[in-house]
């Protein structure tokens, strides 16, 4: 028997209204993006155990299970390699039947990379999963030259010698990658730049980049207020050479990954919320100053997600040493509502915001999956991006949340978000609050079949291990329309989604 959230009485807390003729924009794939770092297990011993691996199951190299999970979450849009990584990564190390061994760096941790897991294996691993590829260049130690040699090296159908050897090393065709970052994070990890400086040499790369490729979406990096003003002051003129505006968000303030109060609950909620405020303060940013780059200029947000104190040295409550941290955290129900509530303000900012990129996929920090040689899993962050599969590629509309159900802050405990495609709605509800079930009456049309999907736990800090994965799934429910609507009562913590066909 299926599951029922069923209302029966006719007094509802909150009522959520799509207004189904009016859409904000489209919900473009790369706001469901994912990044894969060479950090901890995220690449290396994540979703790549190599081809002589005899420890895993695996395709190719590429872990099976891993793969699988990835293709079904769906995981349209991956950056790689880094990340701070980025900024040192050669990529000629990682082609052809010689792999260069290297230092692998990045986030205070070294170890070795044999470079196994190179450009036509992400390549490849991208057209399994079917994700778009966003590549990261080095700008930290790297040159021009490499990166102009890496895009041609990719998207050059002329017959040079880097593409003959990109055919000798069994790729006719180019891929054609669209998506390319000049640096990351340069005002710190990536080189300590001034802003002065990055924008300068920012101009000469995505200058010798675009001869190279005049195509290429070019990613500059941007930071705080300070930094963003400064960086688009000095490329005045030059506006043309950025594709994207580059900011990273993680949440640092919500106390301990699993041990957390109700009071630190609400933080990282809240902090998870405000995500949206720094994108449209972003985007003003880029408005004052650069008017006439504001029109095609997108925000790229991406790094996004929560950092929790176990894995990190620095900010609130930092307690991990930097030695012998492996960025893998716990991974529990808050974070996927912390994301849900994230993705509500993607959806309503779709316009300006042209990528997001969670941090990371797999292992390291907010990652869907955490997978070993040992076991394996999927995090209830897994299952909310799962159930939000139908709002990809699909139009945002505008919502009325009416309520009366308030957070101890006295913000809103219910929260929604719409969208239609091929003439089906999708409509995914938040409720926000920790300990108090609310009933909900979701407006929907009155024709059409409605499947209900359910991501609830018994406590918000409850999460999957390999040894008991499925304490926190995705489960359908049975929907039963009342007047207007579909009535449901929303377990505390707990996100709905609803789609009708
Ligand atoms: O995601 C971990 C690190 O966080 C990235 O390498 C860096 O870009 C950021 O500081």
């Amino acid at each position: 028997m299926k599951l029922s959230l069923h209302h029966e009485g006719s007094v509802f807390d909150t009522v959520v209204r799509p207004h189904l003729d009016s859409s904000i924009g489209k919900i473009s794939h790369r706001l469901y993006g994912h990044f894969a770092e060479h950090l901890g297990k995220c690449s290396y011993g994540g979703f790549w155990v190599g081809t002589d691996c005899n420890k895993a199951e695996h395709v190719d190299g590429f872990r099976k299970n891993v793969l699988d999970a990835l293709k079904a979450m769906p995981t349209p849009f991956l950056r790689w390699p880094g990340g701070c990584y980025a900024d040192h990564y050669h990529w000629q190390d990682g082609i052809g039947k010689e792999r260069l061994s290297r230092l692998g760096m990045s986030c205070g941790l070294s170890s070795e990379d044999d470079n196994t897991l190179g450009t036509h294996e992400f390549l490849d691993f991208c057209d399994r999963i079917g994700a778009e590829p966003y590549l990261a260049g080095n700008m930290g130690s790297g040159s021009v030259q490499e990166l102009c040699d890496w895009i041609e090296y990719t998207n050059c159908a002329v017959s040079t010698k880097l593409t003959r050897t990109r055919k000798d090393n069994g790729r006719q065709h180019p891929w054609n990658v669209r998506v390319w970052g000049v640096g990351n994070e340069s005002w710190g990890c990536g080189g300590n730049y001034t802003a002065e400086h990055y924008a300068v040499e920012y101009r000469r790369y995505a200058t010798m980049l675009r001869h190279v490729d005049p195509s290429v979406e070019l990613v500059v990096v941007g930071f705080e207020a300070d930094w963003n003003r400064r960086v688009l002051e000095l490329l005045k003129g030059h506006h043309d050479l950025v594709s994207h505006f580059s900011i990273h968000r993680y949440w640092i303030n919500g106390g301990p990954g699993s041990k957390f109060s109700e009071e630190q609950y609400y933080t990282l909620i809240q902090e998870a919320d405000d995500t949206e405020k720094f994108v449209v303060e972003t985007r003003a940013i880029l408005d004052e100053v650069a008017p006439e780059g504001s029109k095609h200029i997108g925000i790229a947000l991406d790094e996004w997600g929560v950092w929790h104190p176990e894995v990190r040295e620095w900010g609130p409550d930092g307690t991990h040493s930097k030695d012998v941290n492996n960025y893998e955290q716990a991974g529990t129900m808050r974070d996927a509502i912390a994301a849900a509530v994230c993705l509500e303000g993607f959806h309503r900012q779709c316009k300006s915001l042209s990528m997001a990129n969670l941090a990371q996929v797999v292992n390291v920090l907010h990652a869907p999956i955490m997978a070993s040689d040992d076991g394996f899993c999927l995090t209830p962050t897994y299952h909310l991006l799962h159930m939000h599969a139908g709002h990809i590629n699909a139009e945002a509309l505008k919502v009325s949340v009416d309520s009366k159900a308030k957070l101890p802050l006295g913000t809103p405990a219910v929260s929604a978000t719409a969208s239609q495609k091929d003439g089906g709605l999708t409509v995914t509800v938040v409720n926000r609050s920790y300990s108090v079930a609310h009933n909900v009456l979701v407006e929907v049309p009155a024709t059409g079949d409605i499947k209900g999907y359910l991501l609830a736990a018994s406590n918000p800090a409850d999460q999957n291990t390999p040894a008991e994965p499925d304490k926190v799934t995705l489960k359908e429910f049975e929907v039963n329309r009342v007047d207007k609507g579909v009535g449901l009562t929303l377990p505390p913590a707990s996100i709905v989604t609803l789609e009708v066909r």
